[in-house]
């Protein structure tokens, strides 16, 4: 089968910028962002010991469908890796947004219309979770344009801006379930592989406004 290495993966993704200035033009954001999910999930992979340069790509071109449409951009990207015969890759444009490829599991309420819901809903259904999924999921949500930061950073700024909606406070519990998870595998906190994390200083104040802005009882957790 056709796949990308980490280095096609990162070419594909810059494939249109010339100039290196170019990235700080505010449509080329997600660009960024997906070099630090491709960096933050190539060191994972690397502490548990599965592929990196997998791992990388995934993260590199999960977000290559907001080259061509922002709001529709999971099916768009699946659509043009497909077409370009990256089977394996495309699929992460598909699940980066549902922890444990569960529609529900979503932040923003998930897809507006019926189509793009059914569509994506009967892939993850068809598609159980792998680790490769789960750790592209989990760097999605700690990866800004700017470089790394708290889950609780995160997802503050998400639910925020996209807002708070029936399914939040159990998309912030898979969140945090997929978090434990992937530190049992490490067998230390997440954000040891990631020290460069200032607002790990502010968690606790984070971890109260999420509380405030999701209404529920929210608990600390960080492996030491
Ligand atoms: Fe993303």
């Amino acid at each position: 089968m056709k796949r990308l290495t980490e280095e096609e993966a990162l070419k594909l993704l810059l494939q249109n910028i010339k100039d290196k200035k170019e990235l700080n033009l505010p449509e080329n954001k997600w660009i960024l962002h997906s070099i630090y999910v491709g960096e933050a999930a190539k060191r994972i992979a690397k502490a548990i010991k599965i592929n990196s340069d997998k791992a990388a790509a995934f993260g590199y071109i999960h977000d290559i469908g907001r080259r061509i449409n922002h709001s529709n951009h999971p099916i768009e990207g699946y659509n043009y890796l497909n077409n370009l015969g990256y089977i394996e890759e495309a699929r992460y444009c598909l699940t980066h947004s549902f922890i444990d490829n569960d529609i529900n599991k979503t932040a923003g309420g998930g897809p507006k219309d019926t189509e793009s819901y059914d569509f994506i809903n009967n892939f993850l259904q068809n598609n159980n979770h792998n680790i490769y999924d789960n750790i592209i999921q989990l760097c999605d949500l700690f990866c800004l344009e700017t470089g790394f930061t708290t889950i609780e950073n995160r997802l503050l700024d998400i639910y925020s801006r996209k807002g708070v909606f029936d399914n939040s406070y159990d998309h912030y519990l898979a969140v945090m379930d997929l978090k434990k998870r992937i530190e049992k595998g490490l067998q230390y906190s997440l954000y040891t592989l990631f020290p460069e994390i200032k607002e790990i200083n502010n968690i606790e104040d984070d971890s109260r406004k999420l509380k405030e802005l999701l209404q529920k009882d929210i608990k600390i957790y960080i492996l030491k």
